[in-house]
């Protein structure tokens, strides 16, 4: 008998190891890296979204041009026009149908979310954006969803971003999260309604995605 002998029976922490969960707020956690493993599949998935939705830069209901380029995949899409904020089944742009949701995507959401403590999520929309150096998000509150007992699953690719997590009001002072690539943050329950956003990214050249950073934001909308 030496020392190289190996367990004859894998178990399912040897596939999926226990995920690094950190607290960020009541209802709010970081999956430190969660989403490594499948990145350079999702970077792929991404593109081949925007190759039938092309990303594209929304405007806000007062007028400005967001930094952040957006598309959607799903049956339900963010998007954002002088008329307000909602979510359509079709693209503006194009007239089709979002494309749909790749199970790929769908299923590191159920997981991240069920690690988080939230079972039985099905989300049914994932805003895509892509924040070139210098893109930013002001801070936010996700409300246009239907229902508030389901959380935000939001992955992180390519470039470091800063998160700001605030809290329930807009004047709470939020914190200042880094994210990584392969981060996923999951926020629900006491911390849906969480003020949100991205501080400016900062240039620098990722091997998988080049000079930006790619965010998946899943919901369950309608
Ligand atoms: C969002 O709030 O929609 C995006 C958050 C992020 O890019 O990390
Ligand atoms: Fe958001």
């Amino acid at each position: 008998m030496g020392g190289r002998d190996l367990p004859l029976t894998a178990t399912r922490d040897s596939l999926f190891p226990p995920p690094d969960v950190v607290a960020i707020a009541d209802g709010a956690v970081l999956l430190s890296g969660f989403a490594e493993p499948l990145a350079e599949d999702l970077v792929l998935t991404v593109g081949r979204v925007a190759a039938s939705a092309p990303f594209r830069h929304l405007v806000t209901p007062g007028g400005y041009r967001m930094s952040v380029a957006m598309t959607n995949c799903g049956t339900a899409g963010w998007v954002s026009d002088r008329t307000g904020y909602r979510y359509t089944a079709t693209d503006p742009e194009t007239g089709r149908p979002w494309p749909a949701m790749p199970s790929l995507i769908a299923d590191l959401a159920a997981r991240a979310a069920a690690a988080a403590g939230f079972d039985t999520y099905a989300a049914d929309a994932c805003l895509i954006n892509r924040y070139a150096p210098g893109s930013r998000l002001s801070l936010h509150q996700d409300r246009n969803e239907r229902d508030a007992a389901m959380p935000i699953v939001s992955v992180s690719l390519g470039l470091p971003a800063t998160f700001l997590f605030g809290g329930l009001r807009r004047a709470d002072r939020p914190r200042r999260i880094g994210l990584r690539h392969g981060d996923v943050v999951v926020w629900g329950g006491p911390a849906r309604y969480a003020f949100h956003g991205v501080a400016p990214v900062a240039d620098d050249e990722h091997p998988l995605t080049g000079r930006c950073r790619l965010n998946l934001t899943l919901r369950r909308a309608l």
